[in-house]
């Protein structure tokens, strides 16, 4: 696996350009942007120690499947409500603000604070992340030759796709074949691995909210009451501190720099990130209650096992397709890995050493990629291995032999084996129907 094509150097290197521009604001902004959570701007995972991050040269890759996460968008419209309003508070008190004496880290205050973000839909660094991606995708598999990509039917999933097929095929590819791009619906009528909480009637969004909710009540005051001691006429509230906390995130998704990323310590930027690693393992990770995690990411690995057994001869060799954090997150649940033992709680503490961690796993425009490969001589038989976010993701569960543990790879045969609780059920099944409710698909 080569490491980094040129274009992707090119592409960091105008990120550290944006990033170092003059002001004190962006300067702190650089230190910041990859631990925004989710929210993060794509960037490649660290390398876990002792793990090899390119295979011996005697392998080949056979297969492939890739599943994306949508590039950078903006808000979501129920988060939008939070800067917009945190935007108006600071107009409305405008007059003082500008008569305070501001801190270096407000002081770009002075000239009071705007937002044009819209919501939901992919931003322009959103655009160049998974065109980006298309053209590497390209390179690195140069000798495998894709001739399709399925999007969940979601606007900003559906342009991630189309822009990555830019990248990957070029301008024309839509005339390459009648079907090369598919969407499958996004609803509570589809089962699909993309989105398989939404046919689990006992799924909630809430198992994460609400860890959200408790969360911030615990962090949010503090830094609200040190912005006010700041700056007594900024008159925030616990809402208008997470306003200018998505605000960090959302400025910079959009605009690749923030002044608000600068206002807050490095500790405080742990505990927004601590938030959203607390929303994600709520809602779809391992604090979904029972087993309803491993369960509704059980249709992921199922539909990996699934293609990479398929011997028939006219087997697909590539697999692009589009999808969420969530998918991702899912099917880390089911497959075992990033699990935190004791769990996350909504109290805290943060740990800094927790294994769930969407800013390394989930950024935006995420890539979580499937590898079968064979050797001439350093394996024998089929493996697997997970490359996610352009680092390999070892898969533990495995680890038999040493080779293995250097490249965190899993043979075929024990992959399978070691995931006997995702092979041995299936949607609308007994074990399905008691963990999410019988749906009446
Ligand atoms: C935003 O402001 C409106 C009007 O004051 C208020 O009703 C709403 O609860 C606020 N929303 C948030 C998320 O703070
Ligand atoms: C699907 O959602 C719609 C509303 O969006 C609702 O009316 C319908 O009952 C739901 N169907 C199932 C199978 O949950
Ligand atoms: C194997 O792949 C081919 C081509 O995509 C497909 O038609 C067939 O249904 C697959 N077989 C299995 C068992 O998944
Ligand atoms: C699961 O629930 C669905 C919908 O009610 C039903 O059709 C199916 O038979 C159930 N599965 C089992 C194994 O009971």
């Amino acid at each position: 696996m080569p490491a980094y094509s040129p274009l992707s150097l090119v592409f960091l290197a105008v990120l550290g350009a944006a990033a170092s521009q003059p002001s004190l604001s962006d300067a702190q902004v650089s230190e910041k942007w990859n631990r925004l959570g989710n929210l993060s701007p794509y960037h490649k995972a660290p390398i876990p120690s002792g793990v090899k991050e390119v295979l011996p040269a005697d392998c080949r890759v056979d297969q492939v499947m890739l599943t994306g996460r949508h590039g950078s968008r903006y808000p979501l419209a129920s988060e939008l409500i939070f800067i917009t309003n945190m935007t108006a508070k600071l107009s409305s008190n405008a007059q003082a603000i500008s008569r305070s004496r501001l801190p270096k880290e407000l002081r770009f205050l002075e000239n009071g604070y705007t937002s044009t973000l819209g919501h939901d839909d992919l931003t322009a660094v959103g655009r160049q992340e998974l065109f980006d991606h298309g053209v590497n995708f390209r390179l690195r598999y140069q000798h495998l030759t894709a001739d399709a990509i399925l999007a969940g039917d979601q606007d900003r999933v559906i342009e991630s796709a189309q822009w990555f097929g830019q990248g990957y095929f070029g301008r024309s590819w839509s005339e390459i074949s009648g079907n090369a791009f598919s969407t499958i619906p996004e609803d509570n009528v589809t089962v699909s691995w993309i989105t398989p909480m939404d046919t689990c009637p006992k799924w909630q969004y809430a198992f994460g909210g609400d860890a959200v909710t408790s969360w911030g009540n615990k962090y949010l005051p503090s830094i609200t009451k040190r912005l006010n001691r700041l700056t007594p006429a900024l008159r925030f509230t616990d809402a208008d501190t997470h306003g200018a906390l998505y605000a960090c995130a959302y400025d910079y998704a959009a605009l690749r720099t923030s002044p608000w990323c600068g206002a807050f310590t490095d500790q405080e930027i742990a505990s927004f990130e601590y938030e959203l690693d607390l929303l994600m393992n709520g809602a779809f990770g391992y604090n979904l209650p029972g087993d309803m995690g491993p369960t509704l990411g059980s249709l992921y690995v199922n539909k990996l096992i699934e293609r990479f057994s398929n011997s028939s001869s006219d087997a697909k060799a590539v697999y692009l397709e589009f999808g969420h954090d969530t998918t991702i997150d899912m099917a880390l649940t089911a497959l075992g890995l990033a699990k935190d033992s004791p769990p996350l709680s909504p109290t805290g503490p943060v740990r800094p050493k927790r294994k769930f961690r969407t800013s390394e796993q989930v950024p935006f425009a995420a890539q979580m990629v499937w590898e079968k490969f064979s050797c001439d001589s350093s394996f024998h038989g089929p493996q697997i291995r997970l490359v996610l976010n352009d680092s390999p993701f070892p898969l533990t569960f495995c680890s038999k032999t040493s080779s293995d543990r250097s490249y965190g790879t899993c043979s075929f045969d024990a992959f399978v084996s070691k995931n006997s609780f995702s092979t041995s059920r299936q949607w609308g099944d007994a074990a399905w129907n008691a963990t999410c409710g019988a749906s009446s698909l």
